[in-house]
């Protein structure tokens, strides 16, 4: 049984990576290929407490955020029941919305980014992802569609998202020689972004030789 696939879609909110991934896994699917779409923050106890810090119903230190959101990643990652490495052992491949990297340029821009990184050790180690396709918008296109969606979160002004796509870019160069990373710009036809992440995939599933993209 070969191992499935993990591939994670990070970005800035609004930035359209869970409409991609959905779109992305109907494709795999559609190639045979038994997928399992997820997403951070979960939607387990963990996820429900970060969800109410995100929305401002709870209010908590910046520190036990991060700390909850490695929490829920492990969680995410070992649960014994349904955790993503025993799907992947089984051959899933997983399609996961966020995951680290949103730690290191979110919560790492607020607490200590060192800090933040020895705390998600243990999910690097255990699970690095195959490939990370980050959707590039303008921080001024996201909070568009953030104000379309109604309530906003958090970390959700346009400041603190042009902080964030730029942490990303440096967690990008610092990172390089470890992650599969691929940044792919958002187009305004969004089956136009998603022709690009198929090539991408094709060419990670070994369907197609790795050829010069633009
Ligand atoms: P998400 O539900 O992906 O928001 P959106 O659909 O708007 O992209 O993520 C919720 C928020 O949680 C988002 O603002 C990013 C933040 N976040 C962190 O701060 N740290 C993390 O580790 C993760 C996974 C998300």
């Amino acid at each position: 049984m070969n191992r499935g696939k993990f591939i994670v879609f990070e970005g800035i909110d609004g930035s359209g990576k869970s409409t991609q991934l959905k779109l992305l896994a109907k494709y795999l699917e559609g190639r045979g290929v038994s997928c399992y779409a997820t997403c951070e923050p979960t939607d387990s106890p963990f996820g429900g407490m970060l969800r109410s810090c995100l929305t401002g119903r709870l209010d908590a230190d910046e520190r036990a955020i991060a700390a909850l959101f490695a929490a829920d990643r492990f969680d995410h990652i070992f649960n014994p029941l349904n955790g993503l490495e025993g799907k992947l052992a089984a051959g899933i491949t997983v399609l996961c919305d966020r995951y680290y990297l949103s730690s290191f340029a979110y919560n790492g821009g607020i607490v200590p980014l060192e800090w933040v990184i020895e705390l998600n050790r243990p999910a690097m180690e255990a699970l690095r992802p195959d490939l990370v396709v980050y959707i590039d918008v303008p921080a001024e296109r996201s909070m568009e569609r953030v104000a379309r969606r109604g309530e906003t979160e958090r970390y959700e002004t346009l400041d603190r998202q042009k902080k964030i796509r730029e942490a990303y870019f440096r967690l990008f160069r610092r990172f390089e020689t470890q992650e599969h990373i691929e940044i792919v710009k958002s187009e305004s036809d969004k089956s136009d972004t998603q022709e690009k992440i198929r090539r991408i995939a094709d060419e990670l599933f070994g369907w197609r030789k790795a050829c010069k993209r633009n």
